[in-house]
C-alpha cells in the first residue's frame, strides 16, 4: 500500500469574526454573495470547517439564511454571559446561544482590554459553555494566558486561538515560523487541542499559516467582512 494512504489531512477551522459590524440587511447580503461565490467556484470543503461569528443581532438571521441557501456554515457567538439566564440586563446566556451556534469566542483581546475581562471571568465563561455543549474558542495573546486557563481547557471542549496583540487589525501578521513555534508550545500545554492563528490573516497569507504542522486553522477579523475575500481565504487555506 502506498505510504501516502496513511496520511490524514488535518481538519482545518476557518473562523470569521465580524466583531461589532453589519446590520441584519448587510448580513443577508454577505450570505447571498458568499453563497453565489461558493457555488460559482464549485468549492468542496473537504476537511475544512467554516464558522462565522456575526454579532448577536444578526446571528439568528444568518443562521436562517444559511439554512435557506444550503450553506455548510457553522456559527459562533462572539461572547457568552458567565451566568445562567435570569435577571442580568444586557447579557446573552449560553442556553440562548446554543439554539443558534455550536461555538463561542471567549477572551478575545478586545474584550480583555476594553471590557476588563480577567482570568476568573474567562474561566466562568468556559465552564458555562461546557455545560451547554458549546465549544469554546479561547483567544490568548501569550503563553501566560494559556497557563492561567489550563485546568479549564483540559476539562472542556476547547479550541485555542493564538493572536499576538501587535498582529490584530494592524496588517502586520506574525511570521508563520513564530506562530508555529507558539502553537506547538500551546499544544503541549493543552493536550493537543486544535490551535488557530489569528491576526491580519488574508487570502494571500492564509496558507503560510495553515500549512504549518501545529496550526489547525485561522481566526479572521477584518478580512472576513468581505464575503469574496473570506471565500478566497477558505479556498486558499
Ligand atoms: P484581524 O482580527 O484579522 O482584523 O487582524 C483578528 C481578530 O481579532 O480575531
Amino acid at each position: 500500500m502506498c505510504a501516502l494512504s496513511f496520511y490524514h489531512m488535518k481538519k482545518l477551522f476557518i473562523v470569521g469574526n465580524w466583531k461589532s459590524n453589519k446590520t441584519i440587511k448587510e448580513t443577508e447580503k454577505w450570505l447571498h454573495d458568499f453563497s453565489d461565490g461558493f457555488n460559482k467556484a464549485n468549492i468542496k470543503l473537504g476537511d475544512k470547517k467554516v464558522i462565522i461569528a456575526p454579532p448577536f443581532t444578526s446571528l439568528e438571521h444568518a443562521h436562517y439564511c444559511s439554512g435557506n441557501l444550503k450553506l455548510s456554515l457553522e456559527f459562533a457567538a462572539q461572547d457568552v454571559s458567565p451566568l445562567e439566564e435570569g435577571s442580568y440586563t444586557g447579557e446573552v446566556s449560553a442556553r440562548q446561544i446554543k439554539e443558534l451556534a455550536d461555538y463561542v469566542i471567549i477572551g478575545h483581546s478586545e474584550r480583555r482590554t476594553n471590557f476588563y475581562e480577567n482570568g476568573e471571568m474567562i474561566k466562568k465563561k468556559i465552564t458555562i459553555s461546557r455545560q451547554y455543549r458549546l465549544t469554546s474558542i479561547l483567544c490568548v495573546s501569550d503563553l501566560k494566558q494559556i497557563h492561567d486557563a489550563k485546568f479549564m481547557i483540559h476539562n472542556s471542549n476547547c479550541i485555542l486561538a493564538y493572536e499576538p496583540l501587535s498582529a490584530i487589525g494592524s496588517g502586520l501578521p506574525d511570521t508563520p515560523q513564530n506562530a508555529e513555534s507558539v502553537a506547538a508550545k500551546i499544544k503541549e500545554i493543552v493536550n493537543d487541542a486544535p490551535v488557530l492563528y489569528g491576526g491580519s490573516v488574508t487570502s494571500l497569507n492564509v496558507n503560510s499559516f495553515t500549512k504549518m504542522p501545529s496550526i489547525d486553522g485561522v481566526l479572521v477579523g477584518g478580512a472576513s467582512l468581505d464575503p469574496l475575500e473570506f471565500l478566497n481565504i477558505v479556498q486558499n487555506a
